[in-house]
């Protein structure tokens, strides 16, 4: 069993910092609801987010239920109803490309614009940021990634590699006791977003109770319906300035289709990745053309063929299953 040392983390006080310094807390306090979203501007992230992101309802009602603790908790702040800061540590579960990046970088925006941290940005790791490889690496790794995330949040992704039973002098653990103790201690200016897949994740709780109890909501992301990955697309082009030409959609609904059954599909990362290529095809096709003074349009449309030349429209299967990116 490890010493249990406080661990202070160099450069940070664990005291709250003054209310100036957080978020865009005024001198007056709110009094109402609505005060309070007009001052701290979070309706407009969570305005955005509704916006931004296709699908996620779940996801998307369970953050404005968060919001609206926080919202409450500051309210009874101000009339001395003093109760200990809310413990906002959260897991995100869910497959590969279901948004959990990016919605952890929305709640990094809320929780700043609600002054629960001082800077609102997001530090993603995964295990190889914590665990160093030799005795007396990990605690140090692990603290300067804590010193980067104060005041922020901390994404660890597939957070269940810290983990490792099967190895008994596994490093892991050492990171996860540090990890512990700065979020009981530290949980005024440091939220911990432990992100992977359901079934690892709860297994990983399981044997990790004292984790698990400092978790206090979990977030689960479903997969896309074939219909959200396709607003995903159109989204997505439309960003880049491209659209579908005649046809084009319909061929991308057939690809979808049968990428969708295909190994490594992960949701909307494999939308995002099919459009690159796609980007790709519609270029060489006009790249071909090499005296033509292409229109705005021409050079904005992606066309049925620049989708069907995919590889997952071959019927012979892929000769490497394994490969990531079929093309
Ligand atoms: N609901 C959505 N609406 C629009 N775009 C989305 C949505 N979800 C994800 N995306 C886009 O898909 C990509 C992958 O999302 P993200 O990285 O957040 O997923 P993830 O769950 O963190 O994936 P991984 O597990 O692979 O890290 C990003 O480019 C993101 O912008
Ligand atoms: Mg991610």
């Amino acid at each position: 069993m490890m010493a249990q040392p406080l661990y202070a983390i160099p450069g940070t006080v664990s005291a709250p910092p003054p209310q100036a310094e957080r978020g865009d807390a005024p001198d007056t306090p709110a009094a109402t609801v609505a005060e309070v979203l007009a001052q701290t501007r979070v309706e407009e992230v969570l305005d955005e987010l509704d916006r931004d992101l296709v699908g996620l309802a779940p996801v998307k009602q369970r953050i404005r239920d968060m919001a609206a603790l926080l919202v409450i908790d500051r309210l009874r702040a101000h009339h001395g109803l003093a109760a200990a800061s809310p413990s906002l540590h959260m897991s995100f579960t869910g497959n590969p490309g279901t948004g959990k990046t990016t919605v952890a970088m929305r709640m990094a925006q809320i929780l700043h614009r609600l002054g629960y941290v001082r800077k609102g940005h997001l530090v993603a790791v995964t295990r190889d940021d914590l665990v160093g490889q030799y005795i007396g690496h990990t605690a140090p790794k692990t603290r300067e990634v804590l010193k980067k995330a104060m005041g922020g949040v901390l994404f660890i992704d597939e957070a269940y590699y810290l983990y490792r039973p099967e190895n008994e002098r596994d490093y892991g653990q050492e990171a996860i006791e540090i990890l512990l103790q700065v979020m009981e201690n530290q949980r005024d200016d440091l939220v911990v977003i432990l992100a992977g897949y359901k079934e690892r994740m709860d297994t990983f709780f399981r044997s990790n109770p004292g984790m698990s109890s400092r978790i206090a909501h979990h977030l689960e992301f479903p997969d896309y319906s074939l219909d959200e990955l396709l607003r995903i697309g159109d989204q997505l082009l439309a960003q880049q300035h491209y659209r579908f030409g005649e046809g084009a959609r319909a061929a991308f609904d057939a690809y979808l289709t049968r990428r969708l059954t295909q190994p490594h599909f992960a949701n909307a990362r494999s939308v995002r990745n099919a459009l690159d290529r796609v980007r790709l095809r519609q270029a060489s096709r006009l790249f071909g053309d090499r005296e033509r003074r292409f229109t705005r349009e021409q050079l904005s449309t992606i066309a049925p063929e620049d989708i069907l030349a995919s590889r997952v429209f071959q019927s012979v299967a892929p000769s490497s299953p394994a490969e990531e990116h079929p093309r």
